[in-house]
Parts: structure tokens; sequence; C-alpha cells
């Protein structure tokens, strides 16, 4: 695949089954993170691989956040199932760091880029992703367990394997939407 049929079909698959990226398709998918735009080169990153028993792990981390953070019963009751929709997944956190020109937002945001240039990096091997977040990407309970700082964000969680339905999505958008002239 040609970096321009990347960019015009990339998808996100949330159905997602084993195989795990090998070894050797992960670190391909390591190194597209470290290449994002990365103002005052300050690498704002932290990336937590999570896999295997791992899963149990974080699972375990999200069921007694929800607990102590008061959470629904719907919530509690699934936590310890959420990891296991994808036989990888990996963390990717806005490590903050302290800079006189690259606020926050900006870290931020280059750590989004991250799980993007993750998620095409996946995509273009063949294989499938989607990115969440939703209330554990916000738990201080959470953060805490990850021995994260109340400053550093969890911009989301890369859920990664093998699509479980080949399902591919025609553009949705037209740039006549979106772009204007000025
Ligand atoms: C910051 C961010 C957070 C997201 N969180 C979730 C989520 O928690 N659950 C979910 O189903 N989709 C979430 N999505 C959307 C999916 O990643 C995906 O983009 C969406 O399903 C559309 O699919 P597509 O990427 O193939 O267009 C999120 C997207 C972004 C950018």
């Amino acid at each position: 695949m040609d970096a321009i049929e990347l960019l015009l079909t990339r998808q996100s698959d949330p159905r997602l089954v084993e195989p795990a990226p090998t070894d050797e398709q992960l670190e391909i998918i390591k190194q597209a993170a470290l290449r994002v735009p990365d103002h005052g080169c300050i690498a704002p990153w932290q990336f937590i691989v999570v896999t295997g028993e791992g899963r149990n792990r974080l699972g375990e981390i999200y069921y007694q956040s929800a607990i102590s953070e008061q959470q629904e019963e719907k919530v509690i009751n699934r936590a310890k199932e959420l990891p296991f929709r994808a036989p990888m997944l990996i963390i990717a956190i806005a490590k903050y760091k302290q800079h006189p020109k690259v606020p926050r937002i900006e870290q931020v945001q280059s750590a989004g880029c991250a799980v993007l240039a993750m998620q095409q990096a996946a995509f273009a091997q063949g294989l499938g992703g989607v990115w969440r977040t939703g209330y554990f990407a916000q738990s201080e309970g959470v953060k805490e367990a990850l021995e994260l700082t109340e400053q550093d964000e969890i911009v989301g969680y890369l859920y990664l394997g093998t699509p479980a339905v080949e399902c591919k999505k025609s553009a949705k958008h037209k740039p006549e939407q979106f772009f204007t002239y000025l």
C-alpha cells in the first residue's frame, strides 16, 4: 500500500480478533508513533502496550477505579471485559512537560497524532485498529494506577488486532463541505 492509498482509505475496525501484531509489526507501529510533529522536540509521550495477561491487569485497574469513583453498575460490570475487545491495546499518554513555548494542549495534540500514526501503521500492514477513549481515559483512578500525574492525559486506547470482518468503508464526507478559500 502506498502512502496516498493509506491516507485515502484508512478506516477503523472496531471488531478485532487474534492474531495480535507480531513483534516486527509492532516495531513499525512504535516507530511510526515517534515520527509525529513535536513542537520544541520535547517528546511529550508515553505508550503502554497491553497484551496477553496485561489485559487482566488493565481490567482490574478499570474495575477498582470504577468502584472507587462510584460509577454506575453497568460500567463496573463491564470494566474487566473492556481490554479483551482486542488482542492488544496501546495506551497513548501525553506526558506533560513544562515548556515556555509548548502549552499542554499542543502536547496533547502531538500525542493524538501518535495514535493516528500508529493506527495508520497498523492498517498499512493489513492489521485493524480503533481509537477509543470514554470514562476510563478520564478516570483519575486509572491515571494514578498507571503512575501518571494530574497534568498527563490519556489521549486514547488504541485497540489493535486482526479485523474480524472485512468491511471496507467508502468516503463519508466531501471536501467542499469542510474546505473554503479565503
Ligand atoms: C479522540 C477520539 C476518541 C474516540 N473514542 C471512541 C470511543 O470511545 N468509542 C468508539 O466507539 N469510538 C471512538 N472514537 C471513534 C473511532 O476511533 C472511529 O474513528 C470511528 O468509529 C469512525 O470510524 P473510522 O475511523 O473508520 O471513520 C474516537 C475517536 C477519536 C478521534
